[in-house]
């Protein structure tokens, strides 16, 4: 789908994304701004532990989050009702997901939805054929042997192609504990 991304920071090697319900770094700073950046504006759909992991409700983003509990409500304090959103399935908050792309007017938002996490949630997006995102924003930390309780998992193969000129490196520094990169990775059919 041409407008659906996923992001995600995972260790290289492990693939670790976090663990005890939450991320495995205290500080990647470059790597924060760069989420903030690129989700501006734009629909988050995120699993319920994974929205149970944020301090405080995502500003200037609609967070859509899949849950089983038709009860659920978040433990963060609510400042902008209009863009929190519950479903019961990934194909219940896509459907959501694509309706609220298309009520926006021009230049106003991110027309984008970005598969944000965890593990259950990538993996269920990865294994559909019908809902693979368009571009993987992969931040890959160079933590070696870090390991954590949650994973991303193993792209579909061959339907990935990494773009190298878009490739950002960021040292270790006083910012970010690790050294990592963030990577582009672009539905094959989709390249040129
Ligand atoms: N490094 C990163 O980029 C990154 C990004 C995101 C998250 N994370 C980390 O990933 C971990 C969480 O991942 P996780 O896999 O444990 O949990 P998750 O995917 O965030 O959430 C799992 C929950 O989502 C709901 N769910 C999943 N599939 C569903 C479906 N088809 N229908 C209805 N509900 C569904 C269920 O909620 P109910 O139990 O309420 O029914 C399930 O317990 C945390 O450690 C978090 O910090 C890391």
């Amino acid at each position: 789908m041409e407008n659906l991304y996923l992001i995600v920071a995972y260790v290289l090697g492990t693939r670790a994304i976090g663990i005890n319900g939450d991320l495995l770094w205290n500080l990647l700073k470059p790597d924060m701004r760069n989420f903030v950046a690129v989700t501006k504006g734009g629909i988050l759909i995120v699993g319920r532990k994974t929205n149970d992991s944020f301090r405080k409700q995502l500003p200037g983003r609609h967070v859509i989050v899949v849950t089983n509990d038709l009860e659920y409500q978040p433990k963060y304090e609510v400042t902008n009702k209009s863009k929190i959103w519950k479903r019961h399935s990934i194909e219940d908050g896509l459907a959501l997901a694509e309706i609220l792309v298309d009520d926006v007017h021009e230049g106003e938002q991110n027309r984008k939805i970005f598969i944000a996490g965890g593990e259950q949630i990538y993996k269920q997006f990865l294994e559909s054929s019908s809902f693979l995102p368009y571009e993987i924003i992969a931040t890959e930390v160079d933590a070696p042997g870090l390991d954590g309780d949650a994973y991303f998992p193993p792209l579909p193969e061959y339907q990935y192609d990494e773009i190298p000129s878009l490739t950002q490196s960021f040292e270790k520094s006083e910012e970010s504990e690790y050294a990592f990169k963030i990577k582009i990775l672009r539905f094959s059919t989709f390249s040129a």
